[in-house]
């Protein structure tokens, strides 16, 4: 980027960050993600380092945030209420540590300082002053020198006293305080001021209970427990606060005009004695002795926030010994003994470089994105899918757009939306294609036009994903035929299409890269044993477009009364098939028109009669639906685990054709639960719900009838 591209950039830049600042500090209102915002922030943070001649005063990279509200009194801190650094990674930690190790450079070498490990509340800080022991004072942090002060708005937080509590002696003694301490800590609490900061905090709890509350009032529900908490406090009327019901949990206390450390030495008895003195705290908080407890404290919290009763979004670590503070002090905005660690943020900001249209096995086109690497949620992310057209319309999005991603947890990262007021008017609308990215062939659009579909049959895409899944396990499920092999054999010109995989010899094999003798014969072995196939099976994994297992085995049972016989050849399938109409097939249970039209065209289509005589020329039977005679009739089963003496899907063979019903989610109807070696939470559920279990040998039994 040039310095006319990024002076563009920035200043674009800074006009959005400021627009959601605003918002949000002065109003209340989230209109972007925290997560998104900070990735636009250190965007712009790295391109002000990348050229500093751009930098400039109201940059929002230089100042501490929060303006005062003009509705309140403005109360200045007698002491600055500074912010935090963020650190994102271990290495961020490492360097701080290492910083500040530099920094102390007087100290004797391998110097390990400890660290406290607290969690960090997303609420709203605020200060409390305490004069000669009694609440005179509570003020917002605003600009870090000014707040705003809401007094009446925090006296109803129950959790705040009004007057502080007096700590016994014994209490002192318990956290270190004694000789002259004790003396001058009772000075201040009787004669002096002591000011106590903390996070104002709305419970998950109290944050349903309000919403569903203002849900039936038909009132604006509150955005997070954040909103709730600071969108409170900062209304003039001292009723709403009080509705709300926040808590208040404190992690700082200053002591009058003594600096940090001293009569209170370490951060974890400061923790101790603002519970001495009436506050909540967070019990949680833990000493660290060094970084690597430090990761395994922010690791543990990071999967296990949603335990708690509150929301964190990362944990703040901090010298535990604070006769340190002064002397490492406040470097910037913030202090260099502590930093906020954060969880990885599950939004971020970035680019859209392209837009790539995948083609699945049964020809439909999907797109996805193709980003500017962006690291979201703990990883480095450089493609989201997009769904299809219709989602692409939806966000409006157009190449080289910012846009928001989001990766929650492991799903797949998708587009939350674009910003388009970072636009510069050198973006270009999304091409729909016209022809098949792989084949060249032409692409038709389907069901609202929201579909595109290659028409070509022989696309090389085409085909080879529609291999992949007549071998893959709920399919034909052919062992060894996974899809880096399907994709060789159809480069060497070995297959074309499904009915194929049957013709493959070992010699054919034998030669090719990564085939040894062995593992030919392997390949050629199980192929073989799939020759007899379940027609359900057989139907669902020729990849026909909407036919999912539920409906192959509807279309197999079909077909299976209407030949009556127990085994059927391809061809006769094909002949069967070709005869009916299409409301033939729409008058079969759960056959909707798309799917019959679907199930019509390809069962007239001339390549699908060469398709299955090469199937029949192979060798490949098909065994019918029994009607359900079985013994097992009536009766339903799950499988979890893995069993030994057979693959899932010949267990669930074996069960229809013997009558019974497979399932895939344990209820209290269910009558078996059968469990192979290391079974899932379905053991779990089945004990719950009183289902009986049973293992891979009674099974066996059950399935012979004994
Ligand atoms: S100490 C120097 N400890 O996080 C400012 N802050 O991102 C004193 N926060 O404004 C911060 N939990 O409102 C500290 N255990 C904790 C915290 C905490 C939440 C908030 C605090 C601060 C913000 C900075």
């Amino acid at each position: 980027m040039d310095i006319k591209e990024a002076r563009m950039r920035l200043e674009k830049l800074k006009k959005e960050i400021g627009f959601h600042r605003h918002q949000y500090h002065v109003f209340d209102r989230e209109t972007i993600s925290p997560a998104a915002l900070d990735s636009l922030k250190n965007e712009l943070f790295k391109l002000e380092n990348e050229f500093p001649e751009l930098i400039t005063a109201d940059s929002p990279t230089q100042r501490i945030g929060g303006e005062a509200l003009a509705k309140f009194k403005k109360a200045p801190h007698a002491h600055p209420m500074i912010s935090l650094y963020d650190a994102f990674s271990e290495d961020d930690m490492r360097e701080w540590e290492k910083r500040n190790l530099n920094y102390l450079s007087g100290f004797p070498a391998g110097y390990n300082p400890g660290y406290y490990c607290e969690l960090k509340l997303d609420g709203l800080a605020g200060s409390l002053v305490y004069e000669s022991g009694q609440l005179v004072r509570g003020v917002t942090r605003g600009d870090g020198r000014v707040g705003e002060d809401i007094t009446l708005n925090l006296r109803t937080i129950e959790s705040i006293p009004l007057s502080l509590r007096r700590p016994e002696k014994e209490e002192l003694k318990s956290i270190g305080i004694v000789g002259q301490d004790v003396n001058a800590f009772y000075r201040l609490l009787d004669d002096g001021l002591i000011e106590v900061r903390g996070e104002s905090i709305m419970s998950k709890q109290v944050f349903a209970e309000l919403n569903r509350k203002y849900e039936k009032e038909g009132r604006q529900l509150l955005a997070n427990t954040r909103n709730g908490a600071a969108g409170s406090l900062r209304q003039l009327d001292p009723k709403i606060a009080a509705e709300r019901k926040l808590d208040f949990y404190a992690y700082d206390l200053i002591l009058g005009d003594y600096e940090r450390g001293e009569i209170v030495h370490s951060r974890e008895a400061a923790d101790k004695l603002v519970e001495f003195l009436g506050f909540r705290r967070v019990k949680d908080n833990r000493r660290a002795a060094s970084l690597k407890e430090v990761f395994a404290f922010q690791k543990k919290w990071e999967g296990k926030k949603g335990t708690l009763p509150f929301f964190i979004d990362g944990v703040v670590v901090k010298y535990n010994d604070m006769r340190m503070w002064p002397l490492l002090g406040i470097v910037g905005k913030a202090p260099r003994y502590m930093m906020a660690y954060k969880f990885s943020a599950e939004q971020a900001t970035t680019k859209l470089l392209e837009v790539i249209w995948q083609v699945g096995r049964t020809g439909a086109l999907t797109p996805a994105a193709i980003l500017e690497p962006v690291k979201v949620g703990g990883v480095t992310v450089g493609r989201s899918t997009l769904h299809n057209l219709d989602e692409i319309r939806r966000l409006g999005l157009m190449l080289s757009d910012t846009i928001i991603i989001e990766r929650a947890g492991d799903v797949i990262p998708k587009v939350i939306s674009v910003l388009s007021n970072l636009r510069t008017g050198e973006e270009q609308p999304i091409v729909v294609p016209k022809h098949c990215p792989r084949c060249g062939g032409d692409v038709r659009r389907e069901g609202d036009d929201v579909i595109l579909r290659c028409t070509n049959k022989n696309c090389y895409a085409v085909a080879l994903r529609r291999l992949i899944h007549f071998a893959s396990r709920g399919a034909a499920d052919i062992e060894g035929l996974g899809e880096r092999i399907v994709e060789q054999l159809v480069t060497e010109n070995l297959m074309e299409d499904a009915g194929d995989i049957f013709g493959l010899r070992k010699e054919d094999l034998l030669g090719l890269e990564r085939f040894a003798e062995k593992k030919a014969e392997k390949l050629v072995e199980a192929i073989a044993a799939k020759k007899v196939m379940p027609l359900s099976r057989f139907i669902y994994a020729l990849g026909i477009s909407h036919i999912g297992e539920e409906s192959a085995n509807t279309v197999a049972e079909e077909i299976s009364r209407r030949l009556s016989s127990k085994e059927i050849l391809p061809l006769e399938l094909y002949r069967k098939a070709a005869s009916l109409g299409i409301e033939d097939w729409a008058s079969l249970g759960d056959v909707g028109p798309v799917v019959a039209e679907s199930l019509h065209t390809f069962w007239n289509d001339e390549d699908t009669e060469t398709l299955m005589s090469k199937f029949e020329r192979h060798g490949v039977i098909l065994t019918a639906v029994q009607a359900a005679s079985g013994h097992l009739e009536g009766k339903s089963f799950v499988l979890t685990g893995s069993l030994s003496g057979l693959t899932r899907g010949e267990a669930k063979d074996k069960i229809k054709a013997r009558g019974g019903k497979t399932k895939e989610s344990v209820s209290r109807t269910l009558d078996y639960l059968v469990v192979g070696e290391e079974p899932g939470s379905k053991l779990e559920e089945a004990k719950k719900f009183g289902v009986k279990v049973i293992d891979e040998q009674e099974f066996i039994k059950l399935l012979e009838g004994k």
